[in-house]
């Protein structure tokens, strides 16, 4: 089949936004979801595609710092904002701590759910760096785990947590 270009072109935005702290460009589709965007366009498939209806947080991504879920966002809403995926918070050698503090206390079986688990932990940490167990759960309500593994999830968690506290206190 061949493409109109010139169709193509009248049926696209110019999304401009950030991406992982890198400026991105790219001529997108305006019903093309967020999360479409990110794994197809730019290859960032560490966020998993799960239900497509907003409730089992596989696709969790923060944008401008709150958390969202990306396969019910559209890709145009992000225009001119900063969105991170779990490819943005740390590297293989040099893990983010909630990434360490998962790994530690084996906060997960498959992983599937675990960069949606660990974006929501980050911003949990960031408005209340002392949550308690309830607070923990109530936080990851909208990531779902399959694996059951919601006990060694919520001891990743306060780990996590923790860690955060000791840095807090070494910089004083
Ligand atoms: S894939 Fe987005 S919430 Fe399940
Ligand atoms: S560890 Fe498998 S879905 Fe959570």
């Amino acid at each position: 089949m061949e493409v109109d270009m010139q169709e193509l072109l009248e049926d696209s935005v110019l999304l401009q936004c950030r991406v992982n702290d890198k400026p991105r460009e790219e001529f997108i589709h305006p019903t093309k979801s967020l999360l479409d965007f990110l794994r197809e366009d730019l290859g960032f498939t560490g966020t998993h595609m799960g239900c497509m209806t907003g409730h089992c947080g596989a696709c969790t991504v923060t944008i401008d710092g709150h958390i969202a879920k990306s396969c019910i966002t559209l890709a145009a809403s992000v225009q001119r904002k900063k969105v991170v995926t779990i490819e943005g918070l740390g590297e293989p050698d040099s893990l983010h701590p909630v990434q360490s503090a998962f790994c530690e206390e084996a906060g997960f079986q498959c992983a599937y759910c675990s960069p949606g688990m660990v974006l929501s932990t980050v911003e949990l940490l960031s408005e209340n760096p002392e949550p308690t167990d309830e607070e923990i759960r109530e936080a990851l309500a909208g990531n779902l785990c399959r694996c059951t593994g919601y006990q060694s999830i919520v001891r990743a968690v306060r780990a996590a947590a923790a860690q955060y506290l000791a840095k807090q206190e070494s910089q004083k």
